[in-house]
């Protein structure tokens, strides 16, 4: 608690009279450096002792203090022959002084009021012995604090950041503002410190207190402000810190952004497109106005804005900008999309041998790919039938799908029925022992014909074969006899179309026959093509060789016109109806290069 802090003052006992050491005393330079002094903190105790050797004629010992410019004041006294001690009557020494038998004088609960000059004076019969002590009281200030402190700093704007206050220190202190650890020194319009400092009357206590002002820029953002009380100590000086502190900067956008907010990266029609604007400043702007193609005005909006079930007529620049239309930003986005057209599609029913031309076109906003399937099998090109026979009937698929585009895919289908009416070939054959006679129908329609056989006296033959397989509307129905006599055996096939009967002559078991198949057709149809047979069948057997060279001829003309064995009136019927627009159609659209080729040759062939 005590220390001394100057050594220059050595016991100096006082030889000349006590009136001119009084005199003296007068010119004495003031309490100050170059003194003992006594440094206590503030309500402790000060310890002052009197650093004069006792003399042994002693008379007694006091205690005074001096104040400048007034006359000294006796605190305490102490007779060293009746050891008696008395103190003075000063208010303000009141019950807190003890003077000890080696003329210690403690005084308690150190004031500020107590910095003064005390003196001990040793008084011997022949001579006073005095000596001063400065005291010296310390306070240590409470930690700054933050106060009045900003909610948000703006750029460009000088504005209050806080207070910093200390209170009740002695001797004053210093308020210091830091900002990331380094000094703010004051700066014209853009650092401005004001420190005020307030004294307490009663205790003679400082309180300071700093106000800063601070014009930020966006790299204050994360900046953290400090202020720290720098003030003297009974040894040396210290410091103390006061939290710290990051402030909100606000500042300007200097740009906005428009972003699509979307899990896949294509849009395709059906999609919801969310928009999202932002700003780069802070706070960030809320609202917006988004300018979206076909719309005349923009659209005054949260960041978000929201294009739900998009069509392929969305596609365009989409902008965003502040609502007061400065610092705009645009991004194109493209809404794709997949049309497919087949025609004919869903059931179609056509007669064997008709035309049936097929398109399926593809409008895309990318090359799409587009393919066939025929009862769930993949074909190598397109369907077209120029002469439908009735494997051709199934269930075809038009395909296509968008490769960049995710879920982006179209199906049609056609289902295709060919119908026609019951035609009959029949055929006979005996058994190689001779014993009977298998006769088969061989029949072809759509819807399936039904079977009946009948034989001229019997009637109705129940004992037909099993049928073969219904393939490509071709199927037989046999039957085995072995007949008495001559019989004819009729096969009737029915579907709703038509019934067609056609009937062979078999004779008795016992007449040798010949085996080969006679080809017995319906009797009650005409067919181009069994008709040409039966004609050259009969001139191979019974014209002249100058009929033959004339039909011979005939034929010559007409296979000249004809094509792939196909007849005039077909062939006809092709070059009608095959579908020259829409293979074009299909050519363009198309990026399937293959199927393009195979279409490409369809036509040449269709127009030779
Ligand atoms: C004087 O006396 C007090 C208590 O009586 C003691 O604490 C102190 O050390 C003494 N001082 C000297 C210089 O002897
Ligand atoms: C306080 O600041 C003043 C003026 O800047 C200076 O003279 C004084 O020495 C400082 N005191 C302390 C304790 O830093
Ligand atoms: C689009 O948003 C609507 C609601 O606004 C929702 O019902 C629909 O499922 C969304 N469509 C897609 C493709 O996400
Ligand atoms: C886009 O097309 C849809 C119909 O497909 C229509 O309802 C809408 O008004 C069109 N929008 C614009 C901007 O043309
Ligand atoms: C689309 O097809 C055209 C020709 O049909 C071709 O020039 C173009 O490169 C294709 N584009 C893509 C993305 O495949
Ligand atoms: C059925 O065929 C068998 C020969 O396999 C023959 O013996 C029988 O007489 C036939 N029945 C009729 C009703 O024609
Ligand atoms: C079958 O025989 C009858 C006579 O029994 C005859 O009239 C008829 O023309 C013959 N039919 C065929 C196709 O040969
Ligand atoms: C049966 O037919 C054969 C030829 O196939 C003929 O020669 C014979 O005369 C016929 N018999 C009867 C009874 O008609």
């Amino acid at each position: 608690m005590e220390t001394p802090s100057a050594a220059s003052c050595r016991r100096r006992p006082l030889k000349p009279p006590l009136l001119l050491c009084l005199l003296l005393f007068a010119l004495c330079p003031q309490p100050g450096l170059g003194l003992y002094t006594v440094n206590t903190v503030y309500g402790d105790t000060i310890i002052l002792p009197c650093r004069i050797e006792v003399p042994d004629d002693l008379m007694f010992g006091k205690w005074k203090y001096e104040i400048a410019n007034k006359a000294p004041v006796f605190i305490a006294f102490r007779s060293a022959t009746k050891k008696s001690v008395h103190y003075d009557d000063v208010p303000e020494y009141k019950d807190r002084l003890s003077l000890s038998e080696n003329y210690t004088l403690s005084i308690t609960n150190a004031r500020i009021s107590d910095e003064k000059r005390f003196v001990c004076m040793l008084v011997t019969e022949d001579n006073v012995f005095e000596e001063p002590t400065i005291v010296k009281v310390f306070k240590q200030p409470s930690p700054p604090t933050f106060v009045n402190k900003a909610e948000f700093l703006e750029t460009e704007q000088l504005k209050m950041l806080g207070e910093c206050i200390s209170k009740e220190g002695y001797p004053e202190g210093n308020l210091t503002w830091y900002r990331n650890e380094k000094v703010l020194q004051p700066v014209e319009g853009v650092v401005v410190i004001n420190e005020q400092t307030n004294v307490d009357k009663a205790s003679g206590l400082y309180t300071v207190i700093s106000s800063l002002e601070y014009m930020p820029t966006k790299e204050d953002t994360n900046a953290y402000f400090t202020c720290t009380i720098t003030y003297p100590g009974p040894k040396r000086q210290e410091t103390i810190r006061s939290e710290s502190r990051v402030f909100n900067i606000h500042y300007p956008t200097e740009k906005v952004k428009i972003q699509v907010v979307s899990q896949r990266n294509t849009i395709k029609e059906g999609d919801n497109i969310t928009l999202k604007c932002s700003g780069n400043g802070n706070p960030p702007p809320e609202e917006f106005l988004f300018y979206i193609p076909g719309e005349l005005e923009p659209i005054k909006s949260s960041s978000i804005h929201i294009l739900s079930d998009v069509r392929r007529n969305a596609t365009g620049e989409y902008g965003c900008s502040l609502t007061d239309k400065s610092l705009t930003d645009s991004t194109l986005i493209t809404v794709h999309y997949l049309d497919l057209s087949l025609t004919p599609s869903g059931e179609v029913i056509k007669q064997i041998g008709e035309a049936l031309p097929v398109s399926c076109t593809v409008s895309s906003s990318r090359n799409a790919t587009l393919f066939w399937l025929k009862d769930n099998t993949r074909m190598r090109s397109s369907p077209s039938f120029s002469n439908l026979q009735y494997k051709d009937a199934g269930n075809y698929i038009c395909e296509t799908t968008l490769q960049e585009v995710a879920g982006l895919k179209k199906r049609q289908t056609l289902t295709l029925i060919v119908e026609g009416k019951p035609q009959i070939k029949m055929s006979k054959k005996t058994s190689t022992d001779g014993t009977f006679k298998t006769i088969s129908c061989h029949v072809e329609g759509y819807p399936k014909p039904a079977v009946l056989w009948t034989a001229t006296g019997t009637g109705i033959l129940t004992n037909k074969t099993e049928e073969t397989k219904y393939v490509d509307g071709k199927f037989s129905s046999k039957i085995i006899i072995a007949p008495e006599e001559n019989v004819t055996l009729t096969c009737t096939a029915e579907n709703p179309l038509e019934r067609t009967v056609t009937s062979l002559n078999v004779s008795a078991i016992n007449i040798p026959e010949s085996d080969e198949p006679d080809e017995r057709n319906n009797d009650n149809r005409e067919n181009v093509n069994d008709q040409a047979k039966l004609i050259v069948g009969i001139v191979v057997g019974l014209l002249l060789a100058a009929l033959v060279a004339g039909v011979a001829y005939w034929l010559y003309m007409k296979k000249s016109k004809d094509f792939n064995g196909e007849s005039e009136k077909e062939a006809a019927q092709n070059i009608q109806n095959l579908p020259r627009t829409a293979s074009k159609h299909v050519d363009k659209d198309l990026g399937n290069l293959e199927e393009n080729k195979k279409l490409e040759e369809n036509n040449h062939k269709s127009e030779a």
